[in-house]
């Protein structure tokens, strides 16, 4: 599968095929994709755990649950793994001048880029460590989420569905129930399994509302032959029938002894959404709006 494919193909899976477990080696593969991620400094910090629902002691799991915000408990009684996402602080103020300066002997970066090693030790380091935790905690938010995006493409090219999941029911407990030391943070729990469902892709706000040509406000026009090639190498899709989308939701409902009722969303609300003003106006499927879905 190409990249392109696959960021088409990516989708945030929230049934699993509960007795189809996920092989040691495509883990690895969804591990080695965030380590080779981008990182400031190439700092590798961003970490994780990967819980194996089958053998984790059953106590700590429901620990986990228990952290979990709630409309996410539905994912993991489905989901066969879980990688935790962790981001260690460590990385920073105690390795940062190492895994900087095993760049200079690669010539990954040179003295002709303005990077010298004095200057890294002498001026560089010492303005990098006198930023206060928040900041560095930010700054590796960044760089997990880059890690976190490839884990997720890698997962998509070898037929698996994942799911990033917030645990912030419980944020105090979390860490604890994960046995961290204190210089390494949890950052998102991510559900990786087959997928149970085949959902559509999720729409996205028009083109032109997000991106701005040379200045902010002026709109940046999508082109329509590229977002016509996109189509073709399966990176944009057209939407399926909703009434497919709503027949496998209320089918998977029946297998696991969920309730099928759907919430209705009231019509007007769906209207607004078909708008001029819409930042979703002209992204959506027409029979979306005959639907109190
Ligand atoms: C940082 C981040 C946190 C998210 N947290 C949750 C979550 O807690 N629960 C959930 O069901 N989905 C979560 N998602 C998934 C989004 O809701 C999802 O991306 C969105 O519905 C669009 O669907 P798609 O990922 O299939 O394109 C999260 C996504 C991101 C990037």
């Amino acid at each position: 599968m190409e990249v392109l494919e696959a960021i088409g193909k990516r989708r945030s899976i929230r049934f699993y095929k509960s007795w189809k477990n996920v092989e040691d080696w495509k883990i690895q593969i969804i591990l080695q994709a965030a380590r080779y991620a981008s990182c400031q400094g190439n700092c590798n910090s961003t970490e994780a755990i990967v819980i194996d629902k089958a053998t984790y002691p059953k106590k700590k799991w429901n620990e986990i649950v228990g952290c979990v915000s709630a409309f996410n408990e539905l994912h993991l009684q489905t989901a066969p793994k879980l990688v935790v996402w962790l981001t260690n602080l460590d990385g920073w103020y105690k390795d940062l001048v190492k895994s900087f300066a095993v760049l200079f002997p690669l010539r990954a970066i040179s003295a002709a880029q303005g990077w010298t090693y004095k200057l890294l030790t002498e001026t560089t380091y010492p303005r990098l460590m006198s930023f206060p935790k928040d900041k560095t905690e930010d700054l590796f938010r960044i760089e997990a989420g880059q890690a976190m995006a490839q884990s997720m493409l890698a997962a998509t090219e070898l037929g698996l569905g994942t799911c990033l999941i917030a645990t912030g029911r419980n944020p105090e407990a979390f860490p604890k129930v994960l046995g961290l030391p204190e210089n390494v943070i949890p950052l998102w729990a991510m559900t990786v399994g087959y997928p149970l469902e085949d959902p559509d892709q999720r729409p996205r706000k028009r083109f032109d509302r997000l991106f701005h040509s040379n200045q902010y406000g002026k709109p940046l026009k999508e082109d329509k032959d590229t977002r016509s090639l996109l189509k073709d190498l399966g990176m944009i899709m057209d939407p399926n029938p909703i009434d497919e989308r709503e027949a496998e939701l209320r089918n998977i409902c029946k297998s696991l002894g969920l309730t099928e009722d759907m919430p209705d969303m009231p019509k007007e609300k769906i209207k607004e959404l078909y708008k001029k003003d819409s930042p979703y106006y002209g992204e959506l499927p027409k029979d979306l709006i005959k639907k109190g879905v």
